[in-house]
C-alpha cells in the first residue's frame, strides 16, 4: 500500500497524453497574449473589494507593504510553474505535476485542495460581485433588502436600522448560475473579448489611480504601520503579514497562464514572460492602488463591500463611480469564468487517472462540454457564494492557494534532481535559490493567516483523505496498474 501512496505517474506517460489529447490546440498566443490572460485572470476581488478589509482589519497604509510581500511569493512561485508549465504542458495544473513527482497521495491531495482555489475562487468573487452590484444599486436608490444580499453569518442593518442576520446572497447565486450556463453551452469568451475586458478592468483601476492621486491627504497615511492591538492579526508588523496572506488572492491567477502552455507560439520564452509579465504589471498597478486608497480615505473607513467606490466618493467624482462599478462587475465575471472553466479541467485530470468517478470526465453530446462537472461545480460554487461572507471564503481560498504553490516549488525541486533528463524548454534560474525562497515566503504567508483558516483547511484535508483511502485509492489506474504488475 505504501508503494501506491507514493507511486508517481510516469512523465513519459504524461508527456505522451498530452500529445494524445492535445485537442488540435493551435499554438497562436504570443508574449502579449499570455500576458494578457494572466491580467484577465488576477484583477479581481481582490483589488477591487479585499484591500479594503485587509487595510481596515490588519495592516492599515501599509496594506502596501502587504502587496509587496505577497507578489516576492508569487514570482518565486510563479517562476516553478512556468518550469513546470514548460516541460509538463497538460491540463491539470498542479496536480498533474505532483502526480508526476512527489506520487499519488500527494497528488490527490493537491487536486482537492485546487478545489478551495479554483470553486471557492468563483465563490469569493461571486461574493465580490454581489457587494459590488448592490453599492451600485444603493447609489441609484434601488435598495434590496439586506437579508437577501448577505449569507446567515453576515450581520445586516435593516432599513430601520434594526441589526439582523443575512439569509442568502441571491445576486452572487444569480451570477454563477449565469456563468454556469454560459460555460455548459460552450460559449467561450472569444480572444478578443477577454482583450476588451482586460483593457476595461485595466483603465478602471488607472482611471481610479490617476483620478485619486491629486486628492490624497498625507496625514492619512500616519501611522504608516498602526500599532498592534494585541491580537496577532490586528496591525503592526504582524498584520502587515496576514494583510499580506489576504491580499495574496489578489495575485491568483497568474497560474492560469501556465495552463495554456500547448497553446503558447514559443513556450520557452513566452511562459515566463507572460506568467511573470502579468504578475510585474498586477504588482504595479495593485501598490499604486492601495497607496491612494489609504491616502484619500482614512483605513478605518474601508471595511465595506466597494472600497474603491469609498475611494470615489472621497475625491467628490460621483459619475465615476459608475464607471468603476460597470468595468468591476464585467472584470469580476471574466475571473469566474477562468476559475469555472479551470476547475472541471482539473476534475477531468483527476477522473482519467481513476481517483474520481468516471462521469466527471463526461462530455455533453452537442455543445462538447464537461456539463456534468461544470453543472456540479456551478451549484457547490453557487451554496458557498450564497452562504458564507467573503472574508472567510478569500482566507481559505488563499491558504489553499499557498499549499499549492509550495507543493509546485517542491515538485520542480525534486524533478531537477529525479529527472534531470527530461527537455525543460524553460528553467527556472538558481533553482536551489528559487524553490526554497517559494516555498518559505509561502509559508510565511500562509502563517500569518488566522488560526480559523487553519482550523478550516484542516477539516477540508482531513475530508479529502477520508474520500482518497475509502473511493480514490481502490480506483486508481496507476495503482491497479501497481498491484497487478
Ligand atoms: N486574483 C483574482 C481576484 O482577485 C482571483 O479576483
Amino acid at each position: 500500500m505504501a508503494n501506491q501512496l507514493f507511486a508517481t505517474k510516469p512523465l513519459d506517460l504524461l508527456l505522451r497524453e498530452s500529445v494524445d489529447t492535445g485537442h488540435g490546440l493551435k499554438r497562436a498566443l504570443s508574449a502579449t497574449d499570455l500576458t494578457m490572460l494572466g491580467v484577465g485572470a488576477i484583477i479581481g476581488a481582490g483589488i477591487f473589494v479585499l484591500t479594503g478589509q485587509a487595510a481596515a482589519q490588519h495592516a492599515g497604509p501599509a496594506v502596501v507593504l502587504s502587496f509587496v510581500a505577497a507578489a516576492i511569493a508569487c514570482v518565486f512561485a510563479g517562476l516553478c510553474y512556468a518550469e513546470m508549465a514548460s516541460m509538463i504542458p497538460i491540463a491539470g495544473s498542479a496536480y498533474t505535476y505532483s502526480y508526476a513527482t512527489m506520487g499519488e497521495l500527494l497528488a490527490w491531495i493537491i487536486g482537492w485542495d485546487l478545489i478551495l482555489e479554483y470553486s471557492l475562487g468563483a465563490s469569493t468573487v461571486a461574493v465580490g460581485w454581489s457587494g459590488t452590484l448592490v453599492s451600485m444599486l444603493n447609489d441609484m436608490g434601488i435598495h434590496i433588502p439586506p437579508q437577501f444580499t448577505s449569507g446567515p453569518w453576515t450581520e445586516v442593518t435593516l432599513a430601520d436600522g434594526t441589526k439582523t442576520f443575512g439569509a442568502v446572497n441571491i445576486p452572487a447565486i444569480l451570477i454563477v448560475a449565469v456563468i454556469t450556463t454560459v460555460l455548459v453551452l460552450g460559449i467561450r469568451e472569444s480572444a478578443n473579448v477577454n482583450t476588451t475586458i482586460v483593457f476595461v478592468k485595466i483603465g478602471v483601476v488607472i482611471a481610479f489611480i490617476v483620478a485619486g492621486v491629486r486628492f490624497i491627504n498625507p496625514a492619512n497615511w500616519s501611522p504608516f504601520v498602526p500599532p498592534n492591538t494585541g491580537r496577532f492579526e490586528s496591525f503592526g508588523w504582524t498584520g502587515v503579514l496576514t494583510g499580506a496572506g489576504v491580499v495574496f488572492f489578489a495575485y491568483i491567477g497568474f497560474d492560469a497562464v501556465s495552463t495554456a502552455a500547448q497553446e503558447a507560439k514559443n513556450p520557452r520564452e513566452d511562459m515566463p514572460k507572460g506568467i511573470l509579465g502579468s504578475l510585474l504589471l498586477c504588482t504595479v498597478l495593485y501598490i499604486l492602488v492601495a497607496g491612494v486608497l489609504t491616502g484619500i480615505v482614512p483605513y478605518q473607513k474601508l471595511n465595506v463591500p466597494a472600497p474603491i467606490t469609498e475611494g470615489i466618493n472621497a475625491t467628490g467624482i460621483y459619475w465615476m463611480r459608475y464607471v468603476i462599478n460597470v468595468g468591476a462587475l464585467a472584470g469580476l465575471s471574466s475571473v469566474m469564468l477562468v476559475m469555472m472553466l479551470g476547475q472541471p479541467r482539473i476534475f477531468w485530470s483527476m477522473a482519467g487517472d481513476g481517483l474520481l468517478p468516471p462521469v466527471f470526465t463526461k462530455v455533453h453530446p452537442r455543445f462538447r462540454t464537461p456539463y456534468i462537472t461544470t453543472i456540479l461545480t456551478g451549484i457547490a460554487v453557487a451554496i458557498a457564494a450564497g452562504l458564507f461572507p467573503i472574508s472567510v471564503l478569500g482566507h481559505l481560498v488563499s491558504i489553499g492557494t499557498l499549499f499549492a504553490f509550495i507543493l509546485v516549488c517542491a515538485g520542480v525541486w525534486v524533478l531537477r534532481h529525479m529527472r534531470p533528463d527530461v527537455s525543460r524548454p524553460f528553467r527556472a534560474p538558481f533553482i536551489s535559490v528559487v524553490a526554497p525562497a517559494g516555498i518559505i515566503t509561502c509559508f510565511l504567508l500562509m502563517y500569518g493567516l488566522p488560526v480559523e483558516t487553519w482550523e478550516r483547511l484542516t477539516i477540508w484535508m482531513a475530508l479529502g483523505l477520508a474520500i482518497y483511502f475509502f473511493y480514490s485509492r481502490r480506483h486508481s489506474r496507476i495503482g491497479n496498474a501497481h498491484k497487478n504488475a
